[in-house]
């Protein structure tokens, strides 16, 4: 087959963010777009020759379209063997678990995760390293140097492949090998969670859920793991198939977005226990009847528990959060003796700790929750987990909540995203706070007393590297913070987000409303920041 080499310009705007190359699916539909990036990400890679590589998405419109481009592409750059979930299809969790499984050179994710998909959605492209974790920053800053001086790249002149059928197919000189998205996935999952406990739970009768795939890729899985495997009901799953434009959702699993969801946990005769993933599978978010548990909180709560599951039952090495997560887990890490690694926002931060052994398990308060068996978080592997509680505790998820609290102490929390501002005011916010931020050690705002104001940076513990400028932190005496940092996922504006927290160690003042209990930081916030002003915003978008 005739290898061709199309000349072409770069795009200046092809620098990844927090996850990926992220962009309106308009934007990747500009002639040689995608092909520029793809190309961009095979230059910037060194001996992949002969080796494998895994392709897949969460199933989104220009899904099917790019995955036919990346392997006329990967034939064309000489890699030896392509592995593709059949459909195109791979939640971010499988591909992980397949680069590590097949022990490929890399995987490329298609996703734009959440965000809304559909013509007029958005798109995205990402690159993962053998271990199956996200490029690290060395890696996504040589792919946007190679994507500004591009000027060629390399594709096979052939048609289209069948995606639907599993089986070996040769594409040039390369093997393309279409396989079930599932499967490896749920072998995986089978390991690490006590599954006959699980299904006698749901055999039981007395327990009932709700587990919604949100229109995204996690339907599959759900079926196989929850239905097939674990006996669950088909009423008990919600959404399961996929859909190019998620059924006109954002399927971002939290509270305003997964509202249905919500409503069912919190309406009438509710369920025990709810759940939902995001658009790629790698978000989840946990409710219990009446009750909604807080990523932050939920990793706590993993952590303090993970010996009841096969799977963690040596223990922890570590726990890594990422910085504006509560410190929740923090107080769990200090009780069980291990270390507490706090990193910037974004996955890919963890890899190193994970592949160190430093760190087990990991979270972030987005609804991002994993562990060392991958390198992405990962949705349905939240849901096992706390399945796999439930069912050795016997407990309501309310139950263990406030057993927690009383144990730990509870750390009120909560983001409040300010979507789609202006970049010049949102920026004008972060640079004044930078500035003038140092200057309010000290200063009083009624009960509270400013401890420090720091603009976060990290060295890994593990390579050195530092990470500078991911985002402005406030503490206060009382251990109370407050966090102002940029969205770098976002694709229109600017998307201001500001962490809160506040920490309650008497159980009697551990049942308010987080928003109630955070009014105080709330105010202080504007007082300090003046959100109304930079943002031109009366409320937040989005409060979870
Ligand atoms: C957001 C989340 C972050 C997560 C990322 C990818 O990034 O805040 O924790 O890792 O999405 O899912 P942000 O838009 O804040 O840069
Ligand atoms: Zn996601």
């Amino acid at each position: 087959m005739k290898i061709n080499e199309v000349e072409t310009h770069a795009f200046n705007d092809q620098r990844p963010g927090t996850s990926g190359l992220r962009k309106k699916v308009t934007v990747f539909q500009q002639q040689n777009y995608l092909e520029n990036f793809v190309q961009s990400i095979f230059d910037s890679l060194d001996d992949y020759r002969g080796k494998t590589l895994v392709v897949g998405g969460d199933g989104r419109y220009y899904n099917r379209h790019a995955v036919q481009v990346i392997l006329r592409m990967a034939a064309a750059n000489g890699f030896g063997r392509v592995i593709v979930g059949r459909g195109g299809l791979l939640s971010t969790p499988a591909v992980s678990c397949l680069i590590r499984k097949f022990q490929a050179f890399g995987g490329i994710v298609l996703s734009a995760s959440h965000n809304p998909a559909g013509p007029d959605g958005d798109f995205g492209i990402k690159y993962n390293t053998a271990n199956g974790g996200p490029a690290p920053e060395k890696i996504t800053e040589a792919i946007y140097s190679k994507s500004q001086q591009i000027q060629r790249y390399l594709t096979l002149a052939c048609d289209d492949l069948d995606l639907d059928a599993d089986g070996e197919q040769q594409l040039g000189d390369m093997k393309v090998e279409i396989i079930d998205p599932v499967a490896d996935y749920t072998e995986l999952m089978q390991n690490l969670f006590d599954f006959d406990r699980i299904r006698a739970l749901l055999a039981s009768g007395l327990f009932n859920m709700r587990f919604d795939a949100m229109h995204a890729v996690t339907g599959p899985y759900a079926r196989e793991i929850f239905e097939n495997r674990l006996g669950a009901a088909p009423n008990e799953l919600l959404n399961v198939d996929p859909k190019e434009d998620f059924g006109g959702g954002h399927p971002d699993p939290n509270l305003v977005y997964a509202k249905d969801l919500v409503d069912i946990l919190f309406g009438a005769q509710a369920p025990d226990f709810g759940a939902a993933s995001d658009g790629d599978g790698d978000r989840n978010m946990i409710l219990g009847r009446r009750c909604f548990v807080t990523p932050s909180d939920s990793l706590a709560v993993l952590a303090a528990n993970a010996h009841l599951t096969p799977g963690y039952r040596q223990g922890l090495a570590g726990i890594a959060r990422s910085m504006p997560t509560s410190q929740a887990a923090d107080r769990v890490a200090e009780r069980l003796g291990i270390e507490l690694y706090e990193t910037p926002t974004g996955w890919k931060f963890f890899g190193n700790l994970l592949d160190a052994g430093k760190a087990t398990l990991c979270g972030e308060e987005s609804f991002g929750t994993g562990s060392d068996h991958l390198r992405e978080k990962d949705g349905l592997w939240a849901v096992l987990f706390w399945l796999n509680l439930l069912a050795v505790r016997k407990e309501s998820v309310q139950t263990m909540l406030d057993a927690h609290w009383r144990s730990y102490g509870r750390n009120y929390y909560s983001r409040h995203d300010y979507e789609g501002v202006s970049a010049d005011g949102a920026g004008q916010l972060i640079d004044t706070l930078r500035n003038d931020g140092p200057a309010l050690q000290g200063k009083r705002y009624g009960d509270y007393e400013v401890a420090f104001c720091d603009d976060f940076a990290y060295t890994d513990p593990v390579d050195g590297s530092v990470s500078e400028k991911q985002g402005i932190r406030i503490g206060f005496t009382d251990g109370s913070r407050m966090v102002f940092r940029l969205s770098g996922t976002g694709t229109e504006g600017a998307t201001l987000r500001l962490y809160l927290e506040r920490y309650e160690p008497d159980p009697e003042h551990q049942s308010l409303d987080a928003q109630d209990a955070l009014a105080d930081l709330i105010r202080i916030a504007d007082e300090i920041a003046r959100i109304r002003h930079h943002t031109q915003r009366d409320a937040p978008t989005v409060i979870t």
